[in-house]
């Protein structure tokens, strides 16, 4: 059994299916690559002690494997709050910053539920992808009274 690597024909590459498949791949082009994260939103963008906040990557990732965040302007382990992985089971898996409010959300974003005055600080998300380095970014989140 097993076929052998490279035993199949080669397609050919002419007649009406040639110009087709160009102008499909010249599409593909158009719509790849899906740009890196540039940037972290805050909603709302000053929030209030008691109320709630999302972080969110911009844009939101598409090829994404896992996200770590941190509270830090670093990739810091010792203030790692969370990491989300796309396809494990649970995804969400805890670190040793995490004080019981956060929880990840969809386009790997940072949801903190009933926020302290000591949630102002900064959060690094590190973002891993299926391909290519992984962009770090850093936003600092201001609570209000
Ligand atoms: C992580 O924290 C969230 C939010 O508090 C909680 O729902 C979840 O059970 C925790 N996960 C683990 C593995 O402890
Ligand atoms: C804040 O988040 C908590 C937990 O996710 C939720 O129960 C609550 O309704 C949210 N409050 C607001 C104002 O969205
Ligand atoms: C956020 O990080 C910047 C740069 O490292 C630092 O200057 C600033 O003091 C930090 N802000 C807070 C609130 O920790």
């Amino acid at each position: 059994m097993g076929r052998r690597a490279g035993s199949w024909d080669p397609p050919v590459w002419s007649g009406p299916w040639a110009g087709l498949l160009l102008a499909a791949s010249a599409l593909i082009s158009c719509l790849q690559p899906v740009p890196a994260q540039t940037s972290i939103t805050i909603a709302p963008q000053s929030p209030a002690v008691g109320g709630n906040v999302s972080l969110a990557p911009q844009p939101p990732p598409q090829d994404w494997v896992l996200c770590k965040w941190f509270r830090s302007a670093i990739t810091d382990e010792n203030r790692r709050i969370l990491t989300y992985y796309r396809n494990t089971n649970p995804a969400q898996n805890n670190g040793s910053a995490h004080t019981g409010r956060e929880t990840a959300g969809s386009g790997c974003a940072l949801n903190i539920a009933g926020l302290k005055l000591s949630d102002t600080g900064n959060y690094t998300v590190q973002v891993d992808l299926a391909s290519g380095s992984p962009p770090i970014l850093t936003v600092t989140l201001s609570v209000y009274e």
